[in-house]
């Protein structure tokens, strides 16, 4: 039986009230709903007036906040506690896009900010190196959160890249990428970037192998630029000790772009542009950090989700970004989310009371609006969205821009209202045709694109993330179960290669591994 607990107790009582009234009367009911609800710190605004919450059912959601003392573990997040508790370490992702601490600051925030510094210093020498010199590509090598994040920075802001190299992410252990990409590429003009927290991960280490070959192993280690937390090995792979930059135990892989991670961003587009999405996240966090809870908007983002999953029901998350430059945030969103909060215990190890992170998934609109969407309007289940539009393009197409501004706000709102009888002369198709409505999402509005408002973007999720996590009493900074799999691969490679299958191996994955052996030339 779940415990009793009153702060989720108050949120059902509160969805008893509210009942079966729908988005679009609240919003009509509430004439303060835009002021409770809508909020804007710079370039970025978040609403959540079309959620099915009103402001008695807000003030409940707050209450949640507090009960769970997500003040306090926000003040132990920002002063490096050790939060991560299985790993008995601090999650100081903060400290990398902090401004210079003071001299006599000793905090442990303090201290990871001046090592951040002077590892941003080595990627800025770095980056004019490349950016002064005969490299033409740069291929970046990571997996997981040592290649969302710069790859997803490196397409949003492409429009900023100018003098730069080309750079190309491979990510992947299937060899297809790096095999296609390596017949484009001069090996003379070809710079590797490889960034491995761990220097253990297969995949990275194999497509480095690969890239090593291509370039040869002396401009392989006169050029290639690692970042690890493992120098030895990255030493041992051949790198110059030079050109290894840090990484930390204080900073998970998906909280890791504003490092030295993120050095692919600043080869393509410029030093300048990287400090410019540093200081974008930084503003948000000096926000979540201080902002009350009834406008502090990781705080507002994180309830409406707790809402969607915990209340509602909702076990996915859908984020559809109107902006062909944030087709990759789904991806991004999804390992930050899921990877942080996919758990079901809590940091104790107990059992959780209610599910944590929902799936994340999605694609850009209008793309979507051609493949999924119909399921949304029409399908048995709600699906929360979070909409994410862009007001101001980075071109001069404005008939392009115009059309993909007005789906925007027409899905929106057709999400919301769905269709009335009166939409549907045809009473024989009137089934077939109405659409219910009443979808909650959330509004993601910037004025633009640009290096600032992406740091805002990516630092608003990271933050959410944290809250709902506290919320929902997960260790959102651990990730042992992506762990098992690595393992059993380990384990039957030798059989896939043509070895004896494992000792103790269970009867339907043998079979699938002799299934593939009896098919290989
Ligand atoms: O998928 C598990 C994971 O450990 C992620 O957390 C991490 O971002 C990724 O693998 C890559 O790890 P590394 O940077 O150590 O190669």
């Amino acid at each position: 039986m779940t415990p009793r607990d009153d702060a989720f107790a108050a949120l059902e009582r509160e969805h008893n009230r509210l009942g079966t009234i729908r988005i679009e009367q609240l919003v009509e009911r509430e004439p303060a709903r835009r002021d409770r609800m809508v909020h804007r710190l710079g370039p970025l605004q978040l609403d959540l007036t079309r959620q099915r919450i009103d402001s008695a059912a807000l003030d409940a959601l707050l209450a949640l906040a507090n009960a769970r003392e997500l003040r306090g573990a926000i003040d132990a997040l920002f002063a490096g506690e050790p939060v991560n508790r299985s790993e008995r370490r601090p999650a100081l992702h903060m400290a990398l896009r902090a401004p210079a601490p003071l001299a006599d600051d000793r905090s442990a925030f303090a201290a990871a900010a001046r090592l951040a510094a002077t590892s941003a210093d080595q990627v800025e020498r770095l980056v004019d190196e490349v950016r002064s010199g005969e490299v033409t590509d740069l291929v970046h090598v990571g997996i997981g959160g040592s290649d969302l994040g710069p790859h997803l920075a490196c397409d949003a802001l492409a429009h900023e890249a100018r003098g730069g190299p080309r750079v190309h992410f491979v990510a992947n252990v299937d060899g297809t990428r790096v095999d296609r990409l390596v017949r484009t590429l001069d090996p003379r003009s070809t710079q590797v970037t490889l960034v491995s927290k761990s220097f253990t991960t297969q995949e990275t280490l194999l497509n480095a192998r690969v890239l090593r070959e291509f370039v040869g192993a002396a401009a392989f280690a006169r050029r290639t630029v690692a970042v690890t937390a493992n120098r030895e090995a990255a030493h041992a792979f051949g790198i110059d000790p030079a050109r290894i930059l840090p990484m930390w135990d204080w900073v998970g892989g998906r909280y890791s772009i504003w490092s030295a991670v993120g050095f692919p961003v600043a080869a393509a587009c410029g030093n300048a542009v990287f400090r410019r999405l540093r200081a974008g996240a930084q503003a948000l966090d000096a926000h979540y950090a201080s902002a009350p809870f009834e406008r502090n908007l990781p705080v507002l983002l994180a309830l409406a989700g707790v809402w969607n999953r915990n209340v509602l029901g909702c076990p996915t998350l859908g984020i559809v970004a109107y902006d062909d430059r944030l087709e990759l945030l789904p991806a991004f969103l999804q390992q930050l989310d899921m990877e942080s909060n996919g758990k079901r215990v809590d940091e104790h190890g107990v059992p959780l009371a209610r599910p944590a992170a929902p799936v994340i998934w999605g694609q850009v609109g209008t793309n979507a609006q051609h493949a999924f969407f119909q399921s949304l309007h029409q399908g048995v289940d709600t699906v929360p969205l979070d909409l994410v539009g862009v007001v101001r393009p980075c071109h001069a197409l404005r008939a392009n821009h115009d059309a993909l501004l007005a789906n925007f706000v027409a899905q929106s709102a057709a999400l919301m209202l769905g269709t009335r009888a009166e939409d549907e002369p045809d009473a024989g198709l009137r089934a077939q045709k109405s659409s219910p409505g009443d979808r909650p999402h959330n509004i993601v509005l910037l004025d633009e694109l640009s290096p600032e408002s992406l740091g805002m973007l990516l630092a608003l999720y990271e933050h959410k993330v944290h809250a709902q996590g506290r919320i929902w009493g997960v260790n959102s900074f651990d990730q042992w179960g992506v762990e098992l799999g690595k393992k059993i691969a380990q384990r039957l490679q030798p059989a896939i290669e043509g070895g004896a299958l494992p000792a103790g191996i269970d009867a339907a994955t043998a079979a699938l591994v002799r299934e593939i052996r009896s098919r290989t030339n």
